[in-house]
């Protein structure tokens, strides 16, 4: 969940280093640190708080070195500290480390170091590398150009559990080496220079061609050059993949946070996403190869990810056994990899993941994996780990995400899903034909939706003024819009720090609605003309216990004593979330930002979540 940054070249490493950090800041903000190679000897600079204090810190400045590393931290062992932020250093001040992910054998490896003479000063798992590197390269009596690598090796062989790594010595001041396993890495190619990033984001204005680790891959860098080498240490080729991300992307430009900048993006993220897919309204994936004999075949699917990405999961479930006549099940990756489910060769998993380095999501990928099942991996990040594991990977194009709560990559991945589930539905040939052709015409005219309800926002945010110092919030809806009440509520709920419940409305009456109250804010979305008059039954049962209304509806609907009525487009009601998420979002967006809080970064939150 931390970010790393590296820079080998001949610019000054440190003012590289910090901007890369900022850009990475999503990742971990409770401390930061860099430490750069000074005339043959590593100089730390490191404190707990964001990154911008690295500027403050007595002698960064200073720092002239060429060849650096850094680090911006989400805790994990130790509270945040000086002592306990990366990079760092072993007990003779040789080998500097920074690293994303978590040793879980740290405390064997410690005791082991502790009774070699070794001593720590951090509470973290992290410190224990940079003493193993070193008792390797101690103990290792051949001099020759590998060493330093094999000692690094030597230490990743003991570690268990996930890193992605970046160390500097003093033993090769012109060199660094990087490693990775289950935590993500990229390595950005440029003339005379090369940079290190955990995510694209952060590198991207320096460089489009990158280098993708696998794991137990090692690259061992110098300002000209990045040779590969596998576990054994053999030498491996490997070429950039370009990367059609414009850096521009990566910044605010002129709007107050990425959380917004993103909502307004949606339109675009979805016409991109569904690029040439649809294309004279047919839906192609030439990514999938799937024929209908195979379809036939599947006696189930499921859908796994973790929140945001879950409830996009959550929305298409209802299309795919609709149109595919398959059962569906969602499920939250953390309790699917450990609940032993029912998978077989049979079985069509698909998950989803925005980064595609949810610790979760792959190790769920992976279990089924084993179980001889096929995977499909749907994520926003090129050469993201997840598409390393998966049977098939396809792209949502959102562009990157910055803020950590998710806007642009829910739309992007429920539009992606509708047309995976077409996809599907037209080789097997069960669904009505006029409903695909609805959906499909339905689908191209998202963008253009999605740019109407963004045109005009002030009633949501007159609401957010009235609302925003309130406690406790339910967001109801039946079928797709309950799907679309839970991420309105996780919206709200992560950034503006209110307690929200999202519910299906015919459940509240099985217990929750004992907590209605006068003035309790609920808000309600009706988008399924099917089951208008049940929904508004259910409002009227809020209201009469005094509960404050907002509703969110494509219907005509009279107003029955509703604070106010929010009207967003028509559109098939199985892709409705697309647009009727939008209102939530900004509604969430607006509370965040009346109450001050830090929009972008909100507390305890990292933007990837790469461990479990
Ligand atoms: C919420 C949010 C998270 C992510 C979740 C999965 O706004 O962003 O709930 O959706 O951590 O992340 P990915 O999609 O990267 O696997």
């Amino acid at each position: 969940m931390c970010g790393i940054v590296g820079y080998i070249g001949y610019k000054k490493a440190s003012p590289i280093l910090i901007q890369g950090l900022t850009r990475l800041e999503y990742r971990g903000y409770d401390s930061a640190g860099i430490a750069v190679m000074e005339q043959n000897k590593i100089e730390v600079k490191k404190d707990k708080g964001r990154v911008n204090n690295l500027y403050k810190l007595d002698g960064v400045e200073e720092l002239k070195g060429t060849i650096g590393i850094a680090h911006t931290r989400w805790a994990t062992h130790g509270k945040p500290s000086k002592e306990n932020s990366h990079p760092h250093l072993d007990n003779d001040e040789q080998f500097a480390v920074v690293h994303n992910g978590i040793i879980e054998n740290y405390n064997e490896l410690k005791d082991d170091l502790i009774k070699e003479g070794y001593h720590f000063i951090s509470q973290t798992d992290t410190e224990v590398v940079p003493n193993l590197i070193n008792y390797y390269y101690k103990q290792d009596k051949q001099e020759d150009s590998l060493k330093l690598l094999r000692a690094v090796k030597n230490t990743c062989m003991k570690l268990k559990g996930s890193f992605a790594l970046e160390i500097i010595s003093s033993k090769e001041p012109e060199n660094m080496i990087v490693v990775r396993k289950d935590s993500p890495l990229v390595i950005g190619k440029g003339h005379g220079e090369n940079y290190i990033a955990s995510d694209i984001p952060a590198i991207l204005s320096y460089t489009k061609d990158f280098y993708f680790l696998n794991d137990y891959e090692f690259a061992y860098l110098s300002r000209d050059e990045v040779r590969f080498y596998d576990m054994e240490l053999n030498e491996i080729k490997k070429s950039t993949k370009s990367i059609e991300w414009d850096s521009q992307g990566a910044e605010k430009g002129e709007f107050e946070h990425f959380m917004l900048k993103e909502i307004y993006e949606q339109p675009r993220a979805i016409r991109e996403t569904i690029g040439t897919r649809l294309s004279n309204l047919k839906v192609s994936f030439d990514e999938l190869n799937f024929t209908k004999e195979y379809l036939e075949n599947i006696n189930r699917i499921y859908i796994v990810a973790c929140g945001t990405a879950m409830h996009a999961g959550i929305v298409s479930k209802n299309l795919f056994e609709k149109l595919c006549k398959i059962p569906v099940e969602v499920d939250i990756a953390s309790e699917f990899r450990y609940r032993n489910p029912l998978i077989d060769e049979k079985t069509l998993t698909i998950y989803i993941s925005q980064s595609g380095e949810t610790a979760d999501t792959i190790a769920a990928l992976k279990l089924a994996k084993e179980k001889g099942a096929k995977t499909l991996a749907i994520t926003n990040v090129i050469g993201s780990s997840i598409t390393r594991e998966a049977d098939y990977s396809i792209y949502t194009h959102a562009g990157p995400e910055i803020a950590v709560a998710s806007t642009k990559a829910y739309t992007s991945q429920v539009t992606i899903l509708a047309l995976i589930a077409i996809y599907c539905a037209e080789i097997l040939e069960r669904a009505d034909m006029n409903k695909i052709e609805a959906l499909k015409a339905d689908l191209l005219k998202l963008p253009t939706k999605v740019d109407e309800i963004l045109k005009d926002t002030t009633q949501i945010k007159k609401f957010a003024k009235k609302v925003y110092k309130e406690k406790d919030m339910f967001f109801l809806g039946r079928g797709v819009d309950y799907a679309v009440s839970l991420e309105g509520s996780l919206k709200l709920k992560e950034i503006s720090y209110i307690h929200s419940e999202g519910y299906a409305s015919g459940e509240l009456k099985h217990g929750p609605i004992a907590l209605i109250d006068t003035g309790v804010t609920v808000i309600a979305t009706i988008t399924d003309k099917e089951l208008v008059e049940k929904s508004i039954s259910n409002i009227q049962e809020v209201i009469t216990r005094g509960a404050k209304i907002l509703v969110i509806t494509n219907q005509n609907i009279e107003n029955k004593g509703f604070e106010t009525i929010i009207k967003i487009p028509q559109i098939s009601t199985e892709i409705s979330p697309v647009l009727s998420i939008v209102p939530l979002q900004i509604l969430a967006y607006y509370i965040s930002k009346e109450k001050g809080l830090d929009v972008d970064k909100p507390r305890n939150l990292a933007k990837s979540v790469t461990v479990e």
